[in-house]
C-alpha cells in the first residue's frame, strides 16, 4: 500500500524542513503535516516556499503534549510517524543534558505511546494496517571509532555526550515498543549532514558565518577529529527508502563512506569562500585552535551495506558537489543567516566560545 500521509515532527529544522521539500517535490500526491515546537532551531522561513501548498499544513507544539499529538494522530490519521524532533546540538547537551532528556527521551516515548494508543487493537493485539513509526536517530548513539572499522548495525551503543546518550535512550525505548507489542517501527541511524538551512552553531555553516565576517574559525582540539559527512538530501532519500519498504522492526545505517577530518572541512570552506568571494582575507590565518569537547568523540564512520543492499539506497552526491551546493545556498540567503544569529545566537556564542 502506498504511504500517502505523514506526521513530521521537527519539520521546521534543518533536516525536517529538507524533508518536507523532498517529499513534496517527489511526491504529487503526499500529503504532510509538520508539527514543531520552533525552538531557537526552528524556523518556518525555511519552509515559507511551501506554506501555501495545500498538500502541506504546519502545526506549532510540542511532540511532548499528548493531547496535541493524539488530535493531529485522530483528524489526519498518518499512515507514517517520522520523528525529526530533538535537541541536537551536542555543546549544549554538555551545558544543559536535562533538557536533551525532556525533548529526546521523554518526547519519543510520548509519540510512541501516542501512536500506541491510535493503531494498536489492545484486546485483538492487533495493529492498524499499514502504520509505521519511524525515528530518526545518529551513528553518535555507537560511540567513538578508532582509526579503524565502520559502524553497523550490530555495533552495540555506546554514547558518550548527553545528546548521543539521549538519543541512544530514544533508540531503545523504540526498539521496547516493537518488542513489547509488536509496534510497527523503523530506526534510522545517519552520520553528520550537512546542506542548506543547516543552524550555525554546526560547524559548517558556523565556518561559512564567521568566515564571510573575517571572525575566527574555531576549531576544537587538534582539528583532526573524522566525521562522516552526508549532503542532506541524500538522507532525505533513505529515510522516504525506510518508511516506504524498510522492514518492521529494523535498524538502518545511513551514510555515504565520505570520512573527513575537521581541518579538511575547514580549509575546504575557506579556499572556497575565498575563490567565490575574491576576499583574500578569509583565509588560513583565522583558523583557531580552541580548547578540545569534553567527550569528543574521535571518529565516526558508517557501513551502508545494509540499506544499500536491502532498499537500493545509494547517496547521489559527492561531497565536493554538496558542499559547493551548500556555500552557494548561503551566498544567495544572507537574509536566512542575518535572521538566526541575531540576538539569542549572540549569547549563544559568547558564552560557548569566549574564554575557550
Ligand atoms: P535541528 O536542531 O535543526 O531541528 C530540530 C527541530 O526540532 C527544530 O525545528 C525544533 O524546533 C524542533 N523541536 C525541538 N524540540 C521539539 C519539541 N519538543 N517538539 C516539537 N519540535 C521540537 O536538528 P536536525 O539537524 O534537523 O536534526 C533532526 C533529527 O535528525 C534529530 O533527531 C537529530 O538527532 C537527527 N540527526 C541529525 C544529524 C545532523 O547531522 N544534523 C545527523 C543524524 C541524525
Ligand atoms: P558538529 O557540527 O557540532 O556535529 P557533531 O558534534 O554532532 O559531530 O561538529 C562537527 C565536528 O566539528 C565535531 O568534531 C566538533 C567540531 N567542531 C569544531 O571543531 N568547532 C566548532 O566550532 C564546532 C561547532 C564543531
Amino acid at each position: 500500500m502506498e504511504m500517502q500521509t505523514f506526521l513530521v515532527t521537527g519539520c521546521a529544522g534543518f533536516i525536517g524542513s529538507n524533508f518536507v521539500h523532498y517529499m513534496l517535490e517527489k511526491y504529487p500526491g503526499v500529503r504532510l503535516v509538520g508539527l514543531d515546537k520552533l525552538t531557537y532551531a526552528g524556523n518556518l522561513e525555511n519552509l515559507a516556499d511551501v506554506e501555501n501548498d495545500a498538500r502541506y499544513t504546519f502545526v506549532q507544539g510540542d511532540i511532548c503534549d499528548k493531547a496535541l499529538v493524539e488530535e493531529l494522530l485522530r483528524r489526519h490519521d498518518p499512515d507514517c510517524v517520522v520523528n525529526f524532533a530533538a535537541e541536537s546540538h551536542v555543546d549544549r547537551s554538555i551545558k544543559n543534558p536535562e533538557l536533551f532528556v525532556k525533548t529526546n527521551v521523554e518526547g519519543t516515548v510520548d509519540l510512541l505511546q501516542c501512536c500506541k494508543d491510535a493503531w494498536y487493537d489492545a484486546a485483538a493485539k492487533t495493529w492498524k494496517a499499514g502504520k509505521k513509526y519511524l525515528q530518526v536517530s545518529t551513528d553518535e548513539v555507537y560511540g567513538a571509532l578508532g582509526p579503524e572499522g565502520y559502524f553497523t548495525e550490530a555495533t552495540p551503543l555506546c554514547p558518550h555526550s548527553p545528546y548521543s546518550a539521549s538519543k541512544a535512550a530514544a533508540d531503545l525505548f523504540v526498539m521496547a515498543f516493537h518488542d513489547t507489542y509488536g509496534m510497527p517501527v523503523n530506526i534510522t541511524r545517519c552520520s553528520n549532514n550537512y546542506g542548506p538551512c543547516q543552524f550555525p552553531e554546526k560547524l559548517i555553516p558556523l565556518l561559512i558565518n564567521n568566515a564571510r565576517q573575517h571572525k575566527a574559525l574555531p576549531v576544537y582540539g587538534d582539528g583532526m577529529q573524522v566525521r562522516d559527512w552526508l549532503y542532506v538530501r541524500d538522507h532525505c532519500k533513505a529515510i522516504d527508502a525506510v518508511a516506504r519498504a524498510g522492514r518492521e522492526g529494523e535498524v538502518y545505517n545511513i551514510g555515504g563512506h565520505n570520512e573527513r577530518p575537521n581541518l579538511f572541512i575547514v580549509k575546504t570552506v575557506i579556499a572556497q569562500l575565498r575563490e567565490r568571494l575574491g576576499d583574500g582575507a578569509i583565509s588560513e590565518a583565522l583558523i583557531t585552535h580552541v580548547a578540545d569537547r569534553p567527550g569528543h568523540d574521535r571518529r565516526y564512520g558508517i557501513d551502508p551495506a545494509k540499506i544499500r543492499h536491502d532498499l537500493g539506497w545509494y547517496p547521489e552526491t559527492p561531497f565536493e558537489k554538496g558542499i559547493a551546493l551548500t556555500i552557494d545556498w548561503y551566498l544567495a540567503n544572507p537574509g536566512w543567516m542575518a535572521g538566526v544569529t541575531s540576538g539569542e545566537y549572540l549569547k549563544y556564542y559568547e558564552q560557548m566560545y569566549k574564554n575557550r
